[in-house]
């Protein structure tokens, strides 16, 4: 059969354009009082990220129900929502202590740390008002909540590993040690995108553990990919500090395979994940070309 070839470009444009859209809609006004957490919010957001985890979500989607459903823009949303609170947290002083994000100066540095971490505390809040409000049936809506709520939380989840990769620094990184920071820090919030886009479209469980199996695997290999970007790429590239891990001796992928074959594995895993998605034919092209573009971008 013939597979009309995607244009990963429009592809990513557009549903950045649509996650945009919903933020711009979703989040409150610079002038609403109190305007200066407002302001935050609103800069770190807007300050260009790539709106790869939304672009996740509504192509997982597509793979199930065959078009990107009505109203899945605000489930994007509020994903880059808990996203731009965990860069804005993850670059604080106390933890990375950052002073560019998204080729701009980071939260803290333009509104001071209290607001920063307000802020960041914000996002995540309205991201689960906004997820509360989705326009899918109650059982699909409280089991994104759940499950994404899960995703950001300590037990394999984000904070989890961010707290894992603090505390890890200047150990020796091992295989082992850096899979279960990766897994958890960056693995658990692309999963639960790709997931919860596969909820929000109706998928039966059979179909969830395969968007989970891909997810683990794409996941895995975007923070790979991150760890190769940070080693050489440089920071105006970037838009965000480059050499950074070394600087802070951060357990990464490089630092135990080296970046060759980083790369490699990075392209293995992303061969591997397209096996979970042999079922869907044609309709899953859109999620395969996403997974491809985490390998092979350039920031
Ligand atoms: C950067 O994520 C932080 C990590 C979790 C590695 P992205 O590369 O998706 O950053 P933005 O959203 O485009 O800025
Ligand atoms: C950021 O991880 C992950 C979270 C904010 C949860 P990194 O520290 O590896 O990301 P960058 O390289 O600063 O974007
Ligand atoms: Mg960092």
């Amino acid at each position: 059969m013939d597979v009309m070839p995607v244009d990963i470009k429009v592809l990513v444009s557009q549903g950045a354009a649509e996650t945009d859209a919903a933020l711009e809609r979703l989040l409150p006004a610079a002038t609403v009082v109190p305007a200066s957490i407002h302001a935050a919010m609103r800069h770190s957001t807007f300050a260009g990220g790539k709106r790869l985890r939304p672009v996740l979500a509504y192509q997982a989607a597509r793979t199930i129900c065959g078009s990107v459903p009505e109203g899945i823009a605000n489930l994007g949303a509020a994903l880059e929502m808990l996203h731009t609170y965990s860069l804005i947290h993850e670059d604080l002083p106390a933890l990375d202590n950052d002073d560019l994000r998204r080729g701009k100066p980071t939260c803290h540095v333009v509104y001071g740390e209290a607001i920063a971490i307000l802020a960041g505390d914000a996002l995540q809040t309205r991201a689960f008002e906004v997820l509360a409000n989705l326009a899918a049936p109650a059982e699909a809506t409280v089991k994104i909540i759940a499950l994404i709520a899960n995703a950001v939380g300590t037990v394999e989840g984000m904070i989890g590993g961010q707290v894992l990769d603090i505390e890890s620094e200047h150990a020796k990184p091992t295989a082992e040690l850096v899979n279960a920071i990766h897994r958890a820090k960056t693995g658990a919030l692309i999963r639960v995108s790709i997931v919860a886009g596969g909820v929000f479209a109706g998928a039966t469980d059979a179909d969830l553990a395969r968007l989970d199996l891909f997810g683990r695997k794409a996941g895995l290999a975007f923070q790979i990919v991150d760890d190769i970007l940070d080693v050489t790429v440089d920071s105006a590239a970037l838009g965000k500090t480059a050499g950074k891990d070394l600087d802070s001796e951060k357990a990464t992928w490089p630092a135990v395979f080296g970046v060759e074959e980083s790369k490699r594995q990075a392209a293995e895993l992303i061969d591997e994940a397209f096996a979970a998605l042999e079922p869907y034919g044609e309709k899953a092209e859109g999620l395969k070309a996403v997974a491809r573009y985490l390998v092979d971008r350039k920031n």
